[in-house]
């Protein structure tokens, strides 16, 4: 298999004052590998997605992206929030091609890149719409559209559908994974639902309790489009799991 490029190189402890929340937490990411984090909740997730965003700077050591420091000035860096952030007094379709217009692309461009993404997000018709007047899996398709359309070095996602029903989560998994084929980036995908890592991710970084550290890095080598109801990738969900569990039992 050919080397594959790393876009995304994580090594870092960090500390809020006396709380240590991040042991030397080490890993890779490939360009444009589909990567899902996960961990208990507190045991810093958030914290890894601020400190990888250059939001946070780390007590100890660094991420690099492309080899070098993380800066969100020179890097291009999209953020998916677990609500969905949207400008309410831009239409959606406005709301897809602010990232755009921050990076001064030629209009005609923004015009060709938003429509085509609107089609793939399933959001056709809807282009005149203020965020109000839409349901909060639109809403949070509109921000994942936004995160896609501009040329991100990483998309960094923080549980971005928790607060969606079952059904609109499992249609939005589907359609991010969509957009992920047609527009390739590297996505870093933080959640605590293993389900929803291993339906997801090219591989699954398991995160162990305060302090963090990555306990376990589980390659989900299942040809896509994936069935959910597989026994190769129930399997995987179980490997996962123990590794998890394990993490809990041990502070326990
Ligand atoms: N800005 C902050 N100042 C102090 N403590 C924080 C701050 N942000 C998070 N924490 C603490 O760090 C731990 C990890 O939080 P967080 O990264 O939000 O975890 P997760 O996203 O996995 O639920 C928690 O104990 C939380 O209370
Ligand atoms: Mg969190």
């Amino acid at each position: 298999m050919a080397e594959r490029k790393i876009k995304v190189r994580v090594n870092e402890s960090h500390r809020y004052g006396d709380l240590k929340v991040h042991d030397q937490v080490k890993f890779d990411v490939y360009e444009n590998e589909f990567l899902c984090v996960c961990g208990q909740s507190g045991c810093g997730k958030t914290t890894l997605l601020d400190i990888l965003s250059g939001l946070q700077k780390p007590t100890e050591g660094e991420v690099l992206i492309d080899g070098k420091p993380v800066d969100p000035k020179k890097q291009n860096i999209s953020f998916v929030f677990q609500e969905p952030s949207n400008l309410p007094w831009l239409t959606l379709w406005e709301n897809v091609a602010t990232g755009l217009r921050i990076k001064k692309y030629p209009a005609d461009q923004i015009r060709s890149i938003v429509d085509d993404i609107i089609g793939v997000v399933g959001l056709r018709g809807y282009e005149k719409y203020y965020p109000h007047q839409i349901s909060g899996g639109m809403k949070q398709r509109v921000a994942i559209a936004r995160a896609f359309a501009t040329d991100a070095d990483v998309i960094l996602m923080d549980e971005p559908f928790v607060s969606l029903d079952q059904h609109t989560r499992e249609k939005m998994q589907q359609e991010i994974l969509n957009i992920w084929e047609h527009r390739k980036r590297t996505v870093i995908f933080v959640t605590h639902n293993l389900e929803e890592a291993v339906f997801l991710g090219d591989r699954v970084v398991i995160l162990s309790n305060k302090p963090a550290s990555v306990k376990d890095t589980i390659t989900i080598d299942l040809p896509r489009p994936r069935d959910v109801l597989s026994p190769q990738l129930n399997a995987l969900r179980i490997r996962c799991s123990t590794s998890l569990n394990e993490t809990r039992l041990a502070t326990a």
